[in-house]
């Protein structure tokens, strides 16, 4: 969750797109049935996750049988490291990748999630061994994140530096923030 926060430069309530208050503040979140009114919401938590990827490199993995993979053969047995980073930066489906823009995960009519884009967001990873608590961890995500960002302002107490300390998870430089309660 510190990472999600420190992530959302312009996310304070003030700075918010007046549109999309009525996605994020509007919806009173409660329940995970709340979640198909809160697209923009949506979005926001694929980004933080596609931009701010937490698990940079897998640990290691095993193909097998051979694989081709751009002309070069992997024979059976290779161990092998995924890079999550690099394939949600890189990946030509994210248009100027660097940038924190939760909007590429919409349709232009600003409510339907764009799938082909979310289908190539893969923090959780993707295959066999992908990540067991996806489902819950997803959970977690959308209403502990709603409930924090509905009922607060989140102001930094100075400028948050939002380059990653690199390790097994990316973590965020600790900052501080003043957390103002909104009305009901
Ligand atoms: C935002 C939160 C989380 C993220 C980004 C995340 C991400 C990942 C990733 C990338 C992997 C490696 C998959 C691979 O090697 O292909 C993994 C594995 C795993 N995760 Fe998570 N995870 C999260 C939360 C959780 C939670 C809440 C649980 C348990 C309740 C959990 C349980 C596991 C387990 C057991 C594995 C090993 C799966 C295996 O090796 O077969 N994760 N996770």
């Amino acid at each position: 969750m510190q990472r999600f926060i420190s992530s959302l430069p312009g996310f304070e309530s003030k700075t918010r797109p007046v549109d999309r208050q009525i996605d994020i503040i509007a919806t009173v979140v409660e329940f995970m049935s709340d979640k198909p009114n809160m697209p923009y919401t949506q979005a926001v938590i694929h980004e933080v996750q596609r931009h701010s990827n937490m698990i940079p490199m897998l640990g290691t993995h095993t193909n097998v049988e051979d694989i081709m993979v751009k002309g070069q053969n992997i024979p059976t047995g290779t161990m092998v490291f995924a890079q999550l980073w690099s394939i949600l930066k890189n990946d030509s489906v994210f248009d100027e990748s660097y940038k924190f823009n939760p909007n590429r995960y919409l349709q232009a009519d600003g409510k339907t999630i764009d799938k082909a884009v979310l289908e190539r967001t893969i923090p959780f990873s993707i295959g066999k061994r992908n990540c067991v608590g996806e489902g819950l961890a997803r959970m977690e995500l959308f209403l502990i994140f709603s409930a924090l960002i509905q009922k607060y302002e989140f102001v930094p107490t100075a400028k948050i530096d939002l380059t990653p300390v690199w390790g097994a998870v990316l973590t965020a430089p600790p900052y501080t923030c003043q957390l103002i309660p909104q009305a009901a």
